[in-house]
């Protein structure tokens, strides 16, 4: 008798979501609910995820708002920039980070080169998060020059967050990572691009690198969540990338980073140990192995006595 193929455990790694929990989310967090938390003063949590384990943690953890960010081409895929970052990874992410997540608000990154071409282009794309990925909104890049595009994706039932600031998109436009917003001039051009992309119908608005005086005066003109990273504490709300948080992008930590925990060190010992009980006989032990029941041992050694008597 052959076992192979049999279901051997009820959970095998990674244990899906139950369907009922799945499909009655208890409080998913909407667009209303983010402004609410403006209007209240109540600070809005935010951060990335990439995939089912980390955004189900995330979530579980009561973060309002789950970005799947264009970041995913370098600290998952290993990109140098977020510049060769695919739609269809994007996609292929969001849906994985859509199954996770129970309670909060999901936001997909548009890749660059995705909503650039046309706008007809980027508003087919930017369903295609929606009605494909799971996502509750789409995140594009860029100030009021993309207000026009804000206003389409909106009418098309596509929510937007914007992103202005330092926009890694643009890259080599901006001459590198900059923070941007420095001079009155550059304060006076945000404070517009905020205007606009509110007016445009975005629900939210990332400021990326720029002062913190900057932020707290889009923040306190805007009548939309404002959500900051390295952008000061007065925004109405902060997000940062999961892969800062826990140490895990291989490179020295920018200055509006804060680690919370060393993940690499954590990975580091547990794959040592791995190795070195792989490597020394002593790993799996018995009890983490199957056995033949003694009714088909018997049954084997009863079929084959000349092998056992070799
Ligand atoms: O891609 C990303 O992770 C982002 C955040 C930094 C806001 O855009």
């Amino acid at each position: 008798m052959f076992l192979g193929g049999a279901a051997l455990e009820n959970t095998m790694s990674v244990t899906r979501l139950r369907a009922s929990a799945a499909s009655t989310p208890p409080h998913r967090v909407t667009s209303g609910a983010l402004l609410q938390k403006k209007l209240a003063r109540q600070p809005i949590t935010a951060l990335t995820a990439y995939d089912y384990p980390t955004a189900r943690l995330v979530d579980q953890a009561g973060i309002d708002m789950v970005l799947v960010g264009d970041s995913l081409g370098m600290v998952v895929l290993g990109y140098e920039n977020t510049l060769p970052v695919t739609l269809d990874e994007m996609l292929h992410h969001t849906r994985a980070v859509a199954r996770a997540l129970l309670h909060a608000f999901l936001v997909a990154d548009m890749p660059y080169g995705s909503y650039h071409a046309s706008q007809r282009e980027a508003v087919c794309n930017g369903l295609r998060f929606i009605k494909e990925a799971g996502a509750q909104a789409i995140k594009i890049e860029g100030g009021s020059s993309r207000a026009k595009l804000v206003q389409r994706l909106t009418d098309a039932e596509v929510p937007v967050v914007a992103h202005i600031g330092l926009t890694p998109q643009s890259m080599h436009s901006m001459g590198g990572y900059r923070v941007q917003g420095t001079s009155p001039e550059a304060m006076d051009r945000l404070l517009a691009d905020a205007r606009a992309l509110e007016e445009a119908g975005a629900i939210a608005i990332v400021l990326e690198g720029i002062p913190r005086e900057l932020a707290a005066s889009i923040t306190s003109h805007s009548g939309i969540p404002t959500i900051g990273i390295g952008a000061g504490p007065d925004c109405d709300g902060q997000i940062l990338v999961f892969h800062d948080l826990f140490n895990l992008t291989f490179s020295p930590p920018a200055k509006f980073t804060r680690q919370y925990a060393d993940g690499a060190a954590f990975f580091a010992s547990a794959l040592n140990q791995y190795r070195d009980d792989v490597a020394t006989h002593r790993f799996p032990n018995d009890a983490e192995s199957y056995h033949l029941s003694r009714g088909v041992m018997a049954e084997i050694e009863a079929a084959t006595p000349r092998a056992r008597n070799a």
